[in-house]
């Protein structure tokens, strides 16, 4: 994936949307057992099947799960490690096999991404994948859109990667469209 031409061991690297734990569990691998992931989810579901995940794998012990929005990603990431944080991956919509009410929203979304800027570490990356079938994700995928080309510059560039389901934005040092 782009994401992990980004990667070393030893990162530490938020995923903004645990969901099934997949994402969580491809970068605790990424980083390895000195890395660190940041883990956000509003549903507690969510958060104990990301759990049962990374222990099947044998990577819980590099994983911080937040039972928070990522709105408050910023509250919610240690000062300290602000500025260093090299990936930053959404994962926008529901949750797969639950409450498919429980959608990311513009609200939410749009902040989180802003706060994933600022504690980005020179040189990383923020990736969204977002769905545009529910109600409200054609909305939410124009949303993010417009607000990752206001946080693009000083050297990041934004790349949308189109495909019939899910587009992806890429928000990194490098174009990828
Ligand atoms: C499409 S799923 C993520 C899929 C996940 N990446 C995977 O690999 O299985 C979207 C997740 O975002 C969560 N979510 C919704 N609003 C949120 C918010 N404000 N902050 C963090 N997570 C949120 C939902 O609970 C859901 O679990």
């Amino acid at each position: 994936s782009i994401v992990e031409q980004y990667l070393q061991p030893g990162q530490q690297v938020v995923d903004a949307t645990a969901g099934n734990g997949h994402d969580s569990c491809f970068l605790a691998r990424q980083v390895g057992a000195r890395g660190r992931v940041f883990v956000f989810d509003i549903q507690q579901q969510a958060l104990d099947s990301t759990a049962s995940r990374l222990r099947d794998q044998g990577q819980a012990a590099q994983v911080t799960l937040v039972y928070r929005g990522h709105e408050h990603l910023l509250d919610e990431i240690p000062a300290t490690d602000h500025g260093h944080i090299q990936a930053v991956m959404f994962n926008l919509g529901y949750l797969p096999h639950g409450d498919k009410t429980r959608t990311t929203t513009s609200a939410t979304t749009l902040p989180a991404l802003a706060q994933a800027r600022a504690v980005l570490a020179p040189g990383g990356i923020i990736t969204v994948l977002a769905y545009r079938g529910h109600p409200g994700g054609q909305e939410e995928a124009q949303d993010v859109e417009r607000q990752l080309q206001r946080l693009a510059g000083e050297g990041l560039q934004l790349s949308v990667i189109p495909s019939p389901g899910p587009v992806l934005f890429v928000l990194a040092p490098e174009r990828y469209d």
